[in-house]
């Protein structure tokens, strides 16, 4: 009976989720080298190569190797960053390689040490009563990554915060109403100390509450009427184990600690044959990097994926408030600091939702209509980083098109700011004497393209005017140019709206009917890049943020755009030190890295909570099919 269950555990793919048993598994087998003081930031699968994704055969031995990262500090012992340990389930090898550059991720263990040790602090305690703030109960300190900026005190090696505060007036309260401005405290959590106390002076709290409970609102409105989605004969997709296939799609889904909701072997069955799109597609860094000026932000440009673990922060999602219809979900298993397994339940949404009209056309002749309604597969995750709330929605369609949508909303960053003293271009005003500075979210997605096979070329297109000539009297004629990327240094490139600028992926050696390659084109929103100077920490550390697409030679190591260990990593790391090579890309296996994002300038409405913002992009079929896929939909 046991053997029976513990069978019925076993994963029988390679990229089956990652189970409780096997994290503590691996989390044990490292511990025996580390010893009792390995505080865990995260684990991940590591994904075997495409080629042994590709041979594995169901029912053969399924490979598993997980990927530990954390820490083994204090001792003041080894001032290092860390561990980052492979460890071999089927072997039980575990094999430790010591960080280097930068730092494990942020923990939740170091966030609640960093907030400890402020409190502690005597120095910050008198600078909290200087403001007039003795409750220190009701303090809420946020510890930020220290980026590129730990104090000149704290020694290299030491893991590093800055703690800035905020003032709740009961524990339910939102705090964010009430900062507390011009104080930072530079917390090494390695020696356990302030290292630093840094006090612009003291600026008045802001004068309200910011609270956003239906409860704390003076009146609600009548509640929209009922609106039921239902599926009488249950979803139109297919889940088995993380395996998914709905209208001809088929794929797998799990959650990564730094790329958070991966799509996996995503492919388009056509007739009789599965043909292959993306072999992986995720986040693969983001940066929220702030533009004010004021000394309380200037620095701040959180890499909430590579510092932070985006995956470990997954919400727990639930039915009627964070999906409606039919749903079905996944769970997620983290590690906490300890080892042990932390299950994260209904971690992934699955369902479908209408969207509208697919496609149509009224004949005027045989007054005759047509038209399909179009449908979509929606698979997503909500992710709370701090104060912000990130949504990852994954959207397939019915015609091919494949679509990111990132969801922005939680709080914004806060400033208190004496009446008379405001500086809009910098933080407006949101609230009577709370200010929100201004900031850019870029997130960078990794698109490694295997279309109908891995050996793909890339192209700009750019629609260009003709000048006025022979061939165009009347300076009426624009046209497509397409232009071959050939070198990783060649395809460093930003959106231009007004050229309508898109990249197409071909793969050259398959042609459709009308005789060419068939392709899919990454159709970018209208997304801006990194405002911060070349020359500063921010660019260095965030390197992908400065160009909206990078085309990579494909290389199974490089998945993080800044990087495996951004944490007080200097920079360099990351799409700019891989593209120095400046490697063909031309006929190869290549990867698409594109940075989309808002330029967020808040507004009044944006408080006390955010209303979704969104950004992403698009994927859509250029004569991947042979005429519009849809066109086989049934009439309703
Ligand atoms: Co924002």
């Amino acid at each position: 009976m046991a053997a029976a269950e513990s069978l019925s555990l076993a994963p029988s793919h390679p990229l089956d989720p990652l189970t409780e048993e096997e994290i503590q598994a691996a989390a044990m087998l490292a511990k025996s080298q580390l010893g009792e003081r390995a505080s865990f930031c995260s684990v991940a699968l590591v994904e075997p190569s495409k080629e042994a994704l590709q041979r594995f055969a169901a029912g053969a031995a399924v490979p598993r190797k997980l990927r530990l990262v954390g820490y083994d500090y204090p001792a003041g012992a080894r001032p290092d960053g860390g561990f980052d340990a492979l460890v071999d389930l089927v072997s039980g090898a575990a094999e430790i390689r010591r960080i280097s550059h930068g730092q494990a991720p942020i923990s939740y263990a170091d966030v609640v040490a960093a907030v400890t040790i402020a409190k502690q602090d005597p120095g910050w305690q008198a600078a909290m009563r200087q403001r007039g703030i003795e409750d220190f109960e009701n303090v809420q300190i946020d510890p930020w990554p220290a980026s590129g900026y730990p104090h000149a005190s704290i020694p290299a090696g030491h893991r590093a915060h800055r703690c800035i505060s905020f003032v709740r007036e009961d524990k339910a309260d939102n705090g964010y109403a009430r900062p507390v401005q011009g104080l930072i405290a530079h917390v090494d959590l390695t020696a356990g100390r302030v290292a630093h106390l840094e006090d612009h002076g003291v600026v008045p709290l802001p004068p309200e509450s910011g609270r956003y409970d239906a409860a704390s609102q003076p009146r609600l409105r009548p509640a929209p009427k009922p609106l039921e989605i239902s599926q009488p004969q249950g979803p139109g997709f297919t889940l088995n184990g993380n395996a998914i296939a709905w209208q001809n799609w088929e794929f797998r889904v799990t959650v990564h600690p730094i790329n958070g909701l991966v799509l996996h072997q995503l492919g388009y069955r056509d007739g009789g044959e599965l043909r292959p799109i993306l072999h992986r597609a995720a986040l693969s860094d983001m940066v929220v990097p702030y533009g004010d000026t004021d000394p309380m932000h200037r620095w701040k440009h959180v890499l909430d994926a590579g510092e932070a673990s985006i995956g470990n922060c997954v919400n727990s999602l639930m039915l009627g408030c964070d999906c409606v219809g039919e749903i079905r979900y996944l769970d997620h298993v983290a590690i906490n600091p300890n080892g042990a397994a932390r299950r994260v339940e209904r971690a992934i949404c699955i369902h479908e939702e209408d969207y509208g009209i697919l496609w149509k056309h009224h004949d005027g002749h045989s007054q005759t209509t047509e038209v399909r309604r179009s449908r979509r597969l929606v698979v997503s995750t909500f992710h709370t980083v701090g104060n912000y709330e990130y949504g990852f929605y994954w959207y397939l369609y019915l015609d091919g098109t494949i679509q990111m949508e990132v969801k922005l909303t939680g709080i914004v960053g806060v400033s208190a700011v004496p009446s008379g003293k405001e500086r809009p271009e910098f933080a407006p005003l949101i609230a009577p004497n709370l200010a929100s500075p201004i900031h850019q979210h870029l997130f960078c997605f990794r698109l490694d393209f295997d279309l109908d096979g891995p050996v793909n070329s890339v192209y700009e297109l750019n629609t260009e005017p003709l000048p006025v000539g022979e061939d165009n009297p009347d300076g009426t004629a624009f046209r497509s140019v397409a232009r071959l990327l050939g070198s990783e240094a060649q395809a460093q490139r930003n959106v231009d709206v007004a050229r309508s600028r898109s990249w197409k992926v071909v793969n050259p050696n398959r042609l459709n009917r009308l005789g060419a390659p068939v392709a899919y084109r990454l159709l970018p929103g209208a997304t801006p890049t990194l405002l911060a100077a070349p020359s500063s920490k921010v660019a260095a550390r965030a390197g992908f943020a400065r160009h909206n697409l990078w085309v990579t030679r494909f290389d199974e190591s490089e998945i993080n755009a800044a990087g495996d260990h951004p944490n007080l990593h200097p920079g360099g790391a990351g799409l700019p030190a891989w593209t120095q090579e400046d490697r063909s890309i031309e006929e190869t296996d290549i990867v698409l890295w594109h940075t989309v994002g808002v330029t967020h300038l808040p507004r009044p409405e944006d408080w006390p909570v955010m209303p979704v913002e969104y950004c992403g992009f698009m994927l859509q079929p250029v004569g991947f099919f042979d005429r519009n896929p849809a066109l086989d939909l049934p009439a309703h």
